[in-house]
């Protein structure tokens, strides 16, 4: 990676802004899922370890520019300190007097974690002046910013992005240095042998990334519910599949632009799990018309032995998004076999997205797996483009 790191830097005495992504899924007030939480440990430590004040800041959800205290951030202190062992004090705002007293506070090796950035509309201001007052604010009581929040490098955003007209030094935390090496690794794989497995609801959300994709790989495997887009684009019925408008403009727009690579990479499934909307009935169909009262809920069983058996063969492989409606038994079933297959490739394989990477984790796979992305819009963003604007913005080498 071709940013400093925190491994690079004099950290002594520091007090150090550091973003990271605890948009964690929550449950009753509850973290249903702490695998954000554990993957921004490394870099605290190393803060703490190395003489720093370590001010943590993050967004969860999306609460537009207001408080909202059933997407407060609170629940991730108590989980942080159950993981360093040692208490990590909350701040009820992430600007203001309150944070610059709890940072006076601070002695070399303490962490804090401010309240959602999000309560605040600068956070995620479209105007830019806006967006850097803001941005001016959250920077004010630190002295350099590491940005190790992978799943948010690609939001320009005050915390992301703004506050690195504050301070100086700003580098990368061991987590944003893991994913960029990665992914980056993976965009330099020769194109032989190189399979993208990619699924999920709307086809224009990864317009730009399956481009990208078709320029890189051997071969691209598409399902999930994108898939009822290119059947319609192929001229037949799709019942009463989940559907978006833009997703058969976006496909239209891919077959002008990129005929020859469709025709030659992109791969369809050859069969589909559907459901009798009416009646509840499931079977599955052969690819083709879909009739009313039916709806394509998954990739057929043949579809998912094809896609498993080129999976294991692949050098190099991503995967991101379901292949049908993964939280509903038993449309979760492509998804699931196609993660067994992401584990049993011996190549590079990389994973990114949340039902991806917890149909991995249901399989037992993920310690099979290169490496499992903490960032699925962030990831395919990175594949689209090949940097992120959050990192972009850091020292560099
Ligand atoms: C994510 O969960 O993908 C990141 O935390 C970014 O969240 P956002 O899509 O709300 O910006």
């Amino acid at each position: 990676m071709n940013r400093k790191t925190v491994a690079e830097v004099e950290l002594s005495g520091r007090k150090v802004l550091t973003r990271v992504d605890f948009n964690v899924p929550l449950e009753n007030g509850k973290i249903a899922d702490e695998t954000r939480i554990v993957a921004a440990l490394e870099t605290i430590n190393y803060l703490r370890e190395n003489g720093g004040k370590v001010i943590l800041c993050s967004h969860l959800g999306r609460p537009k520019g207001k408080p909202d205290p059933a997407q407060s951030l609170a629940p991730c202190a108590q989980a942080l300190a159950a993981h360093l062992g040692s208490p990590v004090r909350f701040v009820p705002d992430c600007i203001g007097p309150v944070v610059a007293e709890a940072v006076e506070e601070m002695v070399a090796g303490d962490v804090i974690l401010l309240e959602n950035t999000r309560f605040h509309p600068g956070e995620e201001a479209k105007d830019e002046a806006e967006m850097l007052a803001f941005a001016e604010q959250l920077a004010a009581p630190a002295d350099m910013y590491v940005n190790d929040a992978f799943g948010s490098s690609h939001r320009k955003h005050a915390s992301v992005y703004g506050v690195t007209r504050f301070l100086s030094p700003c580098v990368a935390g061991f987590l944003v240095e893991r994913e960029v090496s990665a992914l980056s690794r993976l965009l330099a794989a020769p194109q032989q042998g190189f399979v993208a497995v990619l699924g999920g609801a709307k086809v224009a959300d990864k317009i730009g990334t399956i481009k990208s994709l078709l320029g890189k790989v051997e071969t691209l495997l598409i399902g999930g519910a994108m898939s009822w887009a290119f059947l319609k684009a192929q001229g037949h019925e799709i019942g009463r599949s989940l559907f978006f408008p833009e997703s058969l403009e976006a496909v239209n727009d891919l077959l002008r632009t990129m005929h020859d690579a469709v025709a030659t990479k992109l791969r369809n499934p050859v069969d589909i799990v559907a459901k009798n909307m009416e009646t509840g009935e499931i079977k599955v169909l052969p690819w083709g018309d879909i009739a009313e009262p039916w709806a394509g809920k998954d990739i057929g069983p043949e579809t998912a032995a094809q896609y498993a058996e080129i999976i294991r063969k692949a050098e190099t492989v991503f995967w991101n998004g379901p292949m049908g409606k993964f939280e509903e038994k038993p449309f979760d079933e492509g998804t699931l076999a196609i993660a067994k297959a992401m584990g049993d490739c011996p190549g590079f394989n990389v994973v990114g997205g949340g039902d991806s990477v917890a149909a991995v984790t249901q399989m037992g796979q993920a310690d099979r797996i290169d490496h499992v992305s903490t960032g699925g819009g962030a990831s395919l963003e990175f594949i689209e483009f090949g940097t992120l604007p959050g990192v972009e913005v850091l020292d560099e080498r």
